[in-house]
């Protein structure tokens, strides 16, 4: 008896070896430790044993039927233990792999080149003011000198949101609040957007402009002429082919525009330039008497000139950028250009 329970604890342990499922596993449970299982079987011959043998065959069996369920518990908690693995491997994430790049982006090539204008003027001692894009008549027009029915409103073209409030068509207006609220000397710097129905190659219905005031004791021409060159000499080289032609506003007297050599045509006319070899970027002059009488200022005492520049002008120039209104399309391929 004792010889075959040893026979059938080895021939458990062999066929525990062969089985890999959970199946298999319980099967080989019920074969031998089942309640019809052959160990149980066998411990039911007990009481056939000589009595000398019993003890033996009891503590044996008893060992035998720990040993096969101990194996059995730790086969199924190793086959739980790969499957799991198994699981955590169809799972993983190779950390391995490279990751995908983020897209930094940058500033718009609009804002860049007014940041570089208002560093240049600011190294010159501006500071920057700023004003209101919906404006009333008397900013935008009337306190300018503009006064209603005069042709002059013809020179800019207008959104008109009530009566009396404008889109601004210019920066000009920030000059009057300056001067309302400020005595002179007066050296200020206002970029920002102004609007305009009109719309080619280089022109937008919303662009920028950055105004430049500069009043004080003494000033002359000469001051506007060396300041604007000085400058444009800055953004574009000294090299810079430039040329101040006489012009109109009714703000200021006298009153220059400032034209820079044609870049996409070098000056041989095209269509950007409209044929003249020249692109226009700036509006400038002496500020009117008049205006200073608006704001209260002695026109004898004190002097200044002012100016109002095209930003995407200016980039165009920098950049050689053939349609301003490339500027405002949002095309990601031309926007990382810069
Ligand atoms: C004026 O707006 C005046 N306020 C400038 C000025 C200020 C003169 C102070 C004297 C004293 P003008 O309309 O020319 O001027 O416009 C100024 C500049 O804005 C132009 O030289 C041009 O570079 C740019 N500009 C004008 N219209 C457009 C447009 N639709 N799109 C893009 N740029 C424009
Ligand atoms: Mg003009």
């Amino acid at each position: 008896m004792i010889q075959e329970l040893k026979e059938l604890a080895q021939r458990a342990e062999t066929e525990l070896q062969g089985a890999h499922t959970e199946e298999a596993l319980n099967v080989l449970r019920t074969k031998y430790l089942g309640r019809k299982g052959l160990l149980t079987q066998m411990l039911r011959q007990l009481g056939s044993v000589s009595t000398t043998e019993r003890p033996l065959f009891g503590r044996l069996s008893n060992e035998i039927k720990e040993k096969i369920s101990a194996s059995l518990d730790a086969a199924l908690e190793r086959i739980k233990d790969s499957r799991r693995n198994e699981l955590l491997c169809r799972e993983a994430i190779d950390i391995t792999l490279p990751g995908r790049a983020v897209r930094i982006g940058h500033r718009h090539p609009v804002t860049q080149v007014m940041e570089e204008i208002c560093g240049i003027f600011s190294r010159l001692g501006f500071t920057v003011e700023e004003g209101p894009e919906i404006e009333t008549d008397y900013y935008n027009f009337e306190a300018l000198n503009i006064p209603k029915d005069h042709p002059a409103r013809d020179m800019q073209d207008t959104f008109y949101v009530e009566d009396n409030i404008v889109l601004r068509t210019h920066t000009s207006p920030v000059q009057i609040r300056t001067m309302e609220k400020m005595q002179p000397p007066v050296r200020i710097l206002s970029p920002g957007k102004v609007y305009r129905p009109d719309s080619d190659v280089s022109h937008t219905p919303m662009f920028h402009q950055i105004e430049g005031l500069l009043v004080d004791r003494g000033i002359t021409f000469g001051d506007l002429k060396g300041t604007l060159t000085f400058f444009l000499q800055e953004v574009f080289g000294a090299d810079i082919l430039l040329r101040f032609r006489p012009s109109f506003f009714p703000f200021t007297e006298p009153s220059a525009e400032v034209d820079i050599r044609c870049v996409m045509c070098g000056g041989e006319g095209c269509r950007v330039c409209g044929q003249s070899g020249w692109l226009e970027i700036l509006g400038s002059g002496m500020v009117d008497p008049a205006v200073f009488a608006n704001v209260g200022y002695d026109p004898e005492g004190y002097s200044g000139f002012a100016f109002g520049l095209g930003v995407e002008r200016i980039a165009m120039l920098k950049y050689g950028i053939s349609d301003i209104r490339l500027f405002f399309d949002n095309d990601v391929r031309f926007l990382e250009q810069f």
